[in-house]
């Protein structure tokens, strides 16, 4: 039986959300507007979603450190005319970027296995990976991907579970090595039944808050089951980062009215400078490994879940299912296609 929220449940993920939005310009005040980073040569980032909002600032500013950063992108056209210009705008005498793109549609899980084969060929080190892209397609239709899975489900929790297990060979070579997954504080309102991530049963009624706040829990429970897979000698962690209420292009989706009431509502909201703090926190501090591995050596079952002012923070009740995550693994194993001993596989040795 899929747990339901109860009515405690709705009040403490309504106080949460609202107590973001409403404050979260106080709670980061004491943050500077952009972070400053350790120089980054010699590491090697992949982004996805990095054309647009929040990816595009994180990838910037680590390619700007030094970073070999690949822009992993469904729209190849936008992502290379962001890097002409970046690279156009690096002043004469500093150092070039290098950066490059790379085609991922996270829609079609066979893009993701072409992109994942044609960057493990190359036997290199992968020291972060960001699972960044996501959609909240708010006030459209439900929708499926060619895999048949609902559209959220898919971008923003199954696409990069695959993306992240057919790269752990890589992260191992360049471990030590994090995969930050940037996940939402509306996990709080997320529930989920593993046999019906499609919410197309009749068990539970489809709405895009239902799909993403759903999804972002999905993402949780793998994170958390991941990171208990990867034993402490990995040197590979998982870490989820609420980026905060963005002013980004999520809201493409929304009637113009409510977009212009959401801009107009804009100054509760962070700018994608902002947002991008701290999802760069949990791909660069080297605090964010420190606390991971207190977690983990204390035996707590759910991986380090990061807010907007870059500091540890609580899931809801409902990510700490263990049973329902353990579930939710076997479910995104079948539709991804591997078994038990093709992920033994790919689990680095320790
Ligand atoms: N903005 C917020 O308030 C907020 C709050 C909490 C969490 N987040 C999370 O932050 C992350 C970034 O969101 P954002 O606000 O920066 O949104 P955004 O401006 O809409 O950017 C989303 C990025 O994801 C890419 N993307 C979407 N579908 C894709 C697909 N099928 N394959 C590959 N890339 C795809 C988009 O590429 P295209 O340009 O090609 O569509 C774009 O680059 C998301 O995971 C979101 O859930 C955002």
């Amino acid at each position: 039986m899929a747990p339901k929220l109860g009515w405690a449940d709705w009040a403490s993920a309504w106080l949460h959300i609202t107590a973001e939005t409403l404050l979260q310009r106080v709670y980061t005040y004491h943050l500077p507007h952009k972070l400053s980073l350790p120089v980054l040569t010699g590491s090697t980032c992949i982004i996805t979603g990095a054309t647009s909002g929040i990816g595009l600032e994180t990838a910037k500013q680590l390619a700007e450190a030094g970073a070999h950063v690949v822009l992993a992108c469904r729209n190849i056209n936008a992502a290379q005319t962001l890097v002409h210009e970046w690279k156009n705008q690096r002043e004469q005498d500093s150092a070039p970027l290098n950066v490059e793109v790379m085609e991922l549609n996270l829609l079609s899980l066979s893009s993701v296995r072409a992109f994942a084969a044609a960057w493990e060929a190359r036997k290199e080190p992968l020291h972060v990976l960001i699972n960044n892209a996501g959609i909240f397609s708010m006030s459209a239709p439900q929708k499926f991907s060619e895999d048949e899975l609902e559209e959220h489900m898919q971008v923003n929790y199954v696409a990069p579970a695959l993306l992240t297990l057919l790269l752990l060979p890589s992260l191992s070579r360049g471990s030590p090595a994090r995969v930050v997954n940037v996940n939402s504080d509306m996990q709080w309102f997320g529930v989920l039944d593993p046999d019906d991530l499609n919410l197309t049963c009749g068990k539970r009624k489809y709405s895009s808050v239902a799909a993403y706040s759903g999804s972002k829990l999905a993402q949780i429970y793998f994170s958390s089951l991941l990171e208990c897979k990867l034993r402490s000698g990995s040197g590979i962690h998982v870490i989820c980062v609420n980026p905060g209420i963005v002013k980004t292009n999520v809201i493409r989706t929304l009637p113009k009215v409510v977009q212009a009431i959401y801009n107009f509502i804009g100054c509760f909201s962070l700018s994608s400078l902002e947002g991008a703090r701290s999802v760069l926190f949990c791909a660069t501090d080297p605090q964010v490994v420190q606390y991971a591995d207190a977690l983990k050596a204390k035996g707590w079952p759910v991986c380090s879940y990061y807010s907007s002012i870059c500091k540890p923070n609580d899931t809801s009740k409902h990510a700490q299912n263990m049973n329902l995550a353990l579930r939710l693994w076997e479910k995104t194993a079948e539709i991804i296609g591997l078994s038990t001993e093709d992920i033994e596989k790919l689990l680095p040795i320790c």
